[in-house]
């Protein structure tokens, strides 16, 4: 075997030999070549490295069709709008008509329909001097990685395994085409959202922007607005397009280490951005010798790990920052100059308001900051938010965006954060500006979105009223010129009041605002009783009726005002005459500028009372332990003084109603207290020390924490708890009606079981119970069974969302579907109640304020079925009633509102008459 083995091999090396001189001049030739083609590509790719992001080849901004329009996309007319265009710094109004076609906007202007001869078949639509605006641009959201409903597998906003530091993740990888969220959002008039990875890793990845449209591909990619990848998934060296890099500060990265700190994260960012840079480096000279005609044999020196964060280094991408206090804002400033980064936006900011010129301080221009509007306070980074940030910002020439962080905010709403900030003092065209040209602006689509123009995408919205004013609501959506919802009368939308069709004249808070700054972001809030004061200017004044069940109208007018004494706490005189009882010159005068004396709210639904920071459990009274089924009682843990309650009775809230918190099914009893009171001896801080007895029951269990227990578990438990033998004297009480048994669950299913269990334990007992629903998501699936059963429902959020599985069958309301769930429920004569909006499904004890607002937005959106006295009475009285608390109608606060109603952007809440502490709570 050898020889022969030996001689081949020969044969072989003879044969090579013989091949390698045969074709050595070809070979000599062939290097010389590929030497030159190797330069030349190397040559190329250096040159590309200096790109700068543009456009991509295919755009033209005079062109007449883009390249995301759908074939047999019908052209549209719309006659007469009133058209904010977000041009001339957002003070530009057309009142006019748009042609939108190709999926981009034709033309803005005056425009026949004989004009339009050549586009074909053209739906005409009469705005009847509506509205219209650019889509808005969400530039924080995570819809579609964060899974809506909630569902284990499928939280793919944060890299969990990837480390500190993950340059390379792309928030595009994770993006569920399917969820629930996208329809939801659009009908709020969200057309574009930046996806952002989230903010557990210090450098998270790279998000995209994305259009929320359904697309024919139905692909993630083809959601893509721009993307630096091209059709193949790979990067697009030729034409770059902006790379936006997630990073994050403070808090939540420290989480990704065991035990990390801040001190951690910044290090890790400044690893990262050596280790980018060192690459960086390496390319420049690779490249300046080949720029010098030397072909070095390395190749091309990169990482695909490391790829992004060096075009990051080369001004190739937009850095995003989550960071929120002085402390973080600082070391983002040093890090930025160290690394020559600028910094494209920070987002959430919570304390940029304080020291902005760490904002100027980074490198290059200023960062914008996307900041929530009332939503804060629910951790130390956050604790020191104001709602006047964003008009502060502003005013010192920042850019402000406000911003979902979808599904903490539902980013259907996220023109609402622009409507909180305009209440608060954000200029009306910088309010617009904040939602839609200025994130374009700062994610470099202003060519394109953003904007009515000729040329830009036909991304527009169509409002009911003008878009700052409480509940706006589109009543059509164009992306690419598709309109995304089937309404009936979408050729004649339906218009709000006249009165509607301008912004709200806000209030002033000018004040208020300085004292933020003055006081590092906590003024205080404790409030100030004067005995006497006399109320001028008022155009309206509704109290409680005597038997406390009503509300009865004192005086009502829209032509004159009239004149209201205050004394020890009690309406004395209304009238003209009543100036002249005051007795004496000391009493305080306040001019209401035409606003109301309305009964104050009262709250349930967050932990204000229980709890000042949500995730601090030092701050909190923590957990019931499993199925614990003793009368635990939220009165034993009430604390006071906390700035969401003060900053909730300065809202115009005088009581809160709260529950213990319980991992199990049995939750305890609430209790009602005064949100003004500041500790539990004084005279007044409790005003029902046990309410009704609070259970849990759901698939999931979201909304109290997570027990584990089955749903059936859980009836067992109750149905142990009613009917078995060994009844505590509580549960008697329950039976005999004496207190409200609430049952807090979003499911249907759910419901449905309890009120057969219901009807099963009075059956057997004899009793009638009084239940409660908390939650109620489902609950319009049921209506008439729940009326029928004489069972109330505590509506929270007052506008739905399907956070969870067990409650996703939610009533959306329009533009979706005619009726809300509180008006489908009132409809059918079930007792509604409201609590605040939630955040990701829990309620945040700084989103309680908005209380007036939420009721405002529930009479808006019922198109006449609950009138703003039911609103009002829904925030009120009938939350008391559901959780069986009686309050005597001689000791119910009255809210003073300045410059208009209670329910209004243009009141503003500047006292609380207060029976109980003898006098007028001056704000
Ligand atoms: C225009 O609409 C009519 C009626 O819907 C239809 O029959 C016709 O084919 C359309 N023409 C074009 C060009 O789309
Ligand atoms: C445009 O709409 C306004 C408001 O409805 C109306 O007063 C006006 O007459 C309309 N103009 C035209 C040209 O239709
Ligand atoms: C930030 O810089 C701008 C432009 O130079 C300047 O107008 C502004 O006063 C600075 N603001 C702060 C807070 O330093
Ligand atoms: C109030 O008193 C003044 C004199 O003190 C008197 O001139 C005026 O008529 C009184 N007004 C009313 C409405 O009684
Ligand atoms: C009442 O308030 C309105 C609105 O601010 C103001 O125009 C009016 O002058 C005030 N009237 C009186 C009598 O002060």
């Amino acid at each position: 075997m050898f020889p022969t083995r030996s001689k081949n091999v020969l044969t072989f090396i003879i044969c090579l030999l013989g091949a390698f001189y045969l074709l050595h001049p070809a070979l000599h030739w062939s290097i010389s070549n590929s030497e030159n083609k190797a330069l030349t590509a190397a040559l190329h790719r250096c040159a590309q490295l200096d790109l700068i992001p543009h456009p991509p080849f295919t755009f033209n901004p005079r062109r007449q069709r883009s390249e995301r329009y759908e074939s047999g996309t019908v052209p549209v007319l719309i006659k007469n709008a009133t058209i904010w265009t977000g041009m001339d710094g957002g003070m530009d109004i057309v009142r006019g008509d748009l042609v939108l076609a190709g999926g981009v906007i034709r033309e803005v202007g005056k425009v026949e329909f004989r004009e339009l001869g050549g586009l074909g078949n053209v739906t005409v639509v009469d705005a009847q001097g509506a509205w219209l605006t650019p889509g808005i641009i969400d530039m924080h959201s995570h819809i579609g990685t964060y899974p809506v409903p909630l569902l284990s597998g499928a939280l793919d906003a944060n890299s969990r395994t990837g480390g500190v530091v993950t340059p390379w993740m792309r928030a595009i990888d994770a993006l569920n085409t399917h969820d629930d969220s996208y329809k939801l959002s659009v009908a709020g008039g969200v057309t574009a959202s930046l996806v952002l990875p989230g903010s557990s890793n210090a450098i998270g990845g790279q998000a995209a922007v994305v259009k929320l449209r359904p697309t024919s591909e139905k692909t993630p990619d083809s959601l893509v607005l721009e993307s630096p990848y091209n059709a193949d998934g790979l990067l697009e060296r030729e034409r770059p397009r902006w790379r936006h890099m997630k990073h994050a500060l403070g808090e939540n990265p420290s989480g990704t280490l065991p035990q990390g700190t801040r001190m951690d994260t910044i290090w890790k960012l400044r690893e990262a951005y050596s280790t980018a840079k060192k690459i960086k480096v390496q390319q420049d000279e690779f490249c300046s010798s080949v720029q010098n005609g030397k072909l070095s044999l390395r190749p091309f020196p990169g990482d695909p790990n490391w790829e992004a964060l060096v075009d990051v280094l080369r001004g190739r991408g937009k850095i995003h920052v989550h960071v929120y206090e002085a402390v973080d804002l600082s070391a983002l400033a040093e890090l930025s100059n160290e690394f020559q980064l600028p910094i494209a936006a920070v987002h959430h900011a919570h304390e940029a308001y304080l020291v902005p010129g760490l904002l100027n301080r980074t490198y290059g221009p200023p960062p914008a900051v996307a900041m929530f509007a009332a939503f804060g306070r629910y951790k130390r980074e956050a604790y020191r938010h104001s709602e006047f940030a964003p008009r502060i910002l502003a005013d010192q020439g920042f850019t402000v965006i406000m911003k979902s962080d979808h599904a903490v905010i539902n980013s259907r709403y996220v023109l609402h954060e622009a409507q909180q900030a305009h209440h608060y003092g954000l200029r009306a065209e910088l309010a617009l500006a904040s939602v839609t040209t200025s994130p374009a602006r700062v994610l470099e689509l202003d060519h394109r979105i953003g904007y009515i123009k000729p040329g830009y995408d036909a991304d527009l919205v169509l409002w009911d009223s003008h878009p700052l004013s409480l509940g706006a609501t589109p009543s059509q959506i164009f992306i690419d010129g598709i309109p995304q919802i089937d309404t009936l009368d979408f050729k004649q939308p339906r218009l709000k009041s006249v009165s509607l069709q301008k912004a709200p004249t806000t209030p002033a808070y000018d004040v208020e605002a300085a004292n933020a700054v003055t006081y590092d972001g906590l003024p205080p809030l404790e409030p100030e009783y004067h005995p006497s004061v006399l109320f001028t200017n008022v155009s309206e004044v509704t109290t409680r009726s005597h038997d406390g069940t009503s509300f009865t109208s004192n005086f009502r007018s829209d032509r004159t005002t009239t004149t209201v004494l205050v004394v020890q706490g009690r309406v004395e005189c209304i009238g003209t005459r009543c100036q002249n009882l005051t007795g004496s010159e000391d009493v305080p005068v306040i001019d209401l500028e035409g606003g109301a004396l309305s009964p104050a709210l009262t709250t349930f639904g967050s932990q204000i009372g229980l709890e000042d920071i949500t995730v601090e459990p030092s701050t909190g009274d923590g957990f019931l332990s499993r199925l614990s089924a003793e009368g635990v009682r939220a009165v034993d843990a009430l604390r006071f003084g906390g700035r969401d309650a003060l900053i909730s009775y300065r809202s115009g809230i005088s009581v809160g109603i709260v529950a213990p918190r319980s991992l199990g099914v049995f939750t305890g009893f609430g209790t009602a207290f005064s949100l003004g009171a500041l500790h539990k001896l004084e005279w007044g801080a409790v005003v029902k020390d046990v309410t009704a007895f609070h259970v849990a029951v759901d698939y999931g269990h979201l909304q109290l924490g997570s027990s584990g227990s089955s749903v059936s578990t859980e009836i067992t438990a109750l149905r142990r708890l009613f009917l078995g033998g060994s009844r505590v004297e509580w549960v008697d009480h329950v039976l005999q009606g004496k207190f409200p048994l609430v049952v807090h669950t979003n499911s249907a299913d759910v419901m449905a079981t309890i009120l057969a269990l219901k009807r099963e334990i009075e059956e057997a007992t004899s009793s009638t119970i009084r239940m409660t629903f908390v939650g109620g998501a489902e609950a319009h699936l049921l209506a008439r069974e729940i009326a029928e059963a004489g069972v109330g429902v505590v509506v929270i959020p007052p506008r739905s969302f399907p956070y969870t599985w067990s409650g996703r069958r939610i009533l959306p309301g329009p533009p979706l579907t005619e009726l809300s769930l509180s008006s489908a429920l009132h409809t059918a004569g079930v007792k509604v109640a409201i609590g605040p909006e939630t955040i990701g499904g829990f309620v945040s004890g700084s989103l309680v304020r908005n209380l007036r607002f939420d009721a405002a937005w529930v009479a808006s959106e019922s198109a006449g079925i609950i009138t703003e006295e039911e609103a009002i009475a829904m925030a009120s009285l009938y939350v008391e009633q559901l959780f069986g608390v009686h309050i005597d109608p001689k000791e119910a606060s009255i809210v003073a509102v300045r410059g208009g109603k209670l329910l209004s952007f243009e009141g503003k809440v500047v006292g609380m008459v207060s029976p109980l502490k003898k006098g007028v709570a001056i704000f």
